[in-house]
Order: structure tokens, then C-alpha cells, then sequence
């Protein structure tokens, strides 16, 4: 029996730009998902495509235990960390010597096929190698870890991710004039977010700035701007939608001292609040329970 755990993502910068090959900046963030596979002659298949997909991938049969603590849906990486952790515990378990980076392609691969082709490598990247990571083209580059103190706020309006990525190619492909700019300012914001990831509060104008070019592409929600305008009005250095909008999540940063006060504003809206900050590490073994 292995356990393995992998952790969840927020983007910091650059969603839906990064589709077209701008640069996105995302983070490993603490709530995780734990993965424990068994070696059993007889397959338990998963209700998910994703765990499924695993087994297939590594020609393998066995059983899984699922104990997420990421909300699914919810655009804070859950299929990706199940992936990746279900993949490591099989590679664990059936000594099967895949390297990390291995894992990080697989998983990538079946994020891909699972979700029709619509899946950017950000999700299955952080959750693989842990900390902030920097997507751009076919690139992935690690940055310095920085501490920040994050309030997540789930809107609890569901949405699709692979709806939202179409609806914005939908309006670029009739608008090329204005969607391409947009595209341009947020690969501009992103760049210039590289330089501030050690200061909150020059990175909070930058991510108000990110969240007023993803409203342009048509992906907010009435909801997401409330939980945003309600983080800013509680003290948050900067807040923004984070994923692919219309629903699913918003990121507020925070002073330390002000986190639970962002996040009781939050809540004050009828929405989920996640009082959380980076993590450093990527998928792990875990103790055998
Ligand atoms: O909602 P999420 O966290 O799956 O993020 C989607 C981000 C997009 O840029 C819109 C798509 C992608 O695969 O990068």
C-alpha cells in the first residue's frame, strides 16, 4: 500500500492568456489531495476518468483511496493533484521507477485526453513540483518561493473550465482587435509581476489589474465581483478571479494581520473562504495508515 499526496494551484497571473502561449504564473497551495494505492489482483475501477486513466497509463491494476481536501470544480486543481498523486502512488507501490518529470508529462497527458484536448500544463506542474511556476510556451521554469498570505474565496457558482477557454477563442476569433490587446496587457501585467513577487503590496495592484483585463474577455461573474470589491473593501493588498472564471474561484492578498477579516468579508457573502499561502512542496509519499 503507498500514499502520496499532491497539492492544489491558484493562478497568481495570466490564466486564459497562457492559452495562446503567454506567460501564466501559478502557485502550490496548501489544501492537498492524499492518494492510496493498492496492489490487488482485481481492479477497482474509480467513478473518475482521471483515476481511470492512471491505472490505464501505467498498465496496471489495483485499488485507490481518495481523501481530497481541494474542493472539486472549484478551479483550484483538483483533477490535476488527484492525477498526479494517483499516478505516484501507482509508480510507488508497483515499483514502476517513473521520475518525477515523467509523472509531471503523464499526468499532463491525461488531463489533456480527459478534458478534450482544453488542458494548459500549469495545474499538473505545480501540483508535481510544489511552489510558484512560470509557464510560458512550451516552457515551465520554477521561481523563488515567496510567503504570501492568500484568502481564497469560492463563489459556489459552478462553472466549466473547457466552456469559458471556448467562449473567450469564441470572441477572439470575432474580435481579434480588442481580445489580442487584452491578451498583450495580461502577458504585460505578468511580466511585470515576475519582479514583485516579494512585495504584496505592489503585487496586489498588479493582480487588481490582471482581474480588470480577464472582466475585458467576458469571464467574470456578478458573484466573483462582490467577493473581489468586498476582499479590497477588508484591506487585501489586491484581489482577482484566479482559473478560468464565470464562476469557481477569486484570490485575495492579504496583510498577515488582515487575513481573517478578508476572509469573514468573504464569507459575509454567502461564499467559501480558504485562509491559506504557498506550498513549497510538489507530490510526496505520505506514511502508510
Ligand atoms: O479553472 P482552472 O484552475 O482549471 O484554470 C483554467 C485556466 C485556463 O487558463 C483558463 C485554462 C488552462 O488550462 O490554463
Amino acid at each position: 500500500m503507498a500514499t502520496w499526496s499532491a497539492p492544489g494551484k491558484v493562478f497568481l497571473f495570466g490564466e486564459h492568456a497562457v492559452v495562446y502561449g503567454k506567460p501564466g504564473i501559478a502557485m502550490a497551495i496548501k489544501p492537498r489531495v492524499f492518494v492510496t494505492v493498492r496492489n490487488t489482483k482485481r481492479a477497482t475501477r474509480a467513478k473518475s476518468p482521471y483515476i481511470d486513466s492512471c491505472f490505464d497509463a501505467m498498465g496496471v491494476v489495483g485499488s485507490v483511496y481518495i481523501n481530497s481536501q481541494i474542493p472539486s470544480s472549484s478551479g483550484l486543481g483538483s483533477s490535476a493533484a488527484v492525477t498526479v498523486a494517483t499516478l505516484s502512488a501507482i509508480n510507488d507501490e508497483f515499483s514502476l521507477n517513473r521520475t518525477r518529470e515523467d509523472i509531471a508529462n503523464m499526468a499532463f497527458e491525461i488531463e489533456k485526453t480527459v478534458q478534450k484536448g482544453r488542458a494548459s500544463p500549469t495545474d499538473t506542474t505545480v501540483s508535481t513540483y510544489g511552489g510558484i511556476v512560470l509557464i510560458s510556451g512550451g516552457s515551465r521554469r520554477r521561481l523563488p518561493p515567496q510567503h504570501m498570505h492568500l484568502v481564497i474565496g469560492d463563489s459556489l457558482v459552478s462553472h466549466n473550465t473547457s466552456k469559458m477557454v471556448e467562449q473567450v477563442a469564441e470572441f477572439k476569433k470575432k474580435n481579434p482587435a480588442i481580445v489580442d490587446p487584452v491578451l498583450d496587457a495580461i502577458e504585460g501585467v505578468s511580466l511585470s509581476a515576475i519582479h514583485h513577487l516579494n512585495n504584496p503590496r505592489e503585487l496586489g495592484k498588479f493582480m487588481n489589474m490582471n482581474n480588470s483585463l480577464l472582466e475585458v474577455l467576458g469571464v467574470g461573474h456578478p458573484q466573483l465581483s462582490r467577493l473581489v470589491l468586498a476582499a479590497r473593501s477588508a484591506g487585501a493588498f489586491g484581489a482577482k478571479i484566479t482559473g478560468a472564471g464565470g464562476g469557481g474561484s477569486m484570490i485575495a492578498l492579504c496583510p498577515k494581520q488582515l487575513k481573517h477579516r478578508v476572509a469573514s468579508a468573504i464569507e459575509a457573502c454567502d461564499a467559501r473562504a480558504i485562509v491559506t499561502g504557498i506550498d513549497t512542496e510538489g507530490v510526496r509519499k505520505e506514511k502508510n495508515v
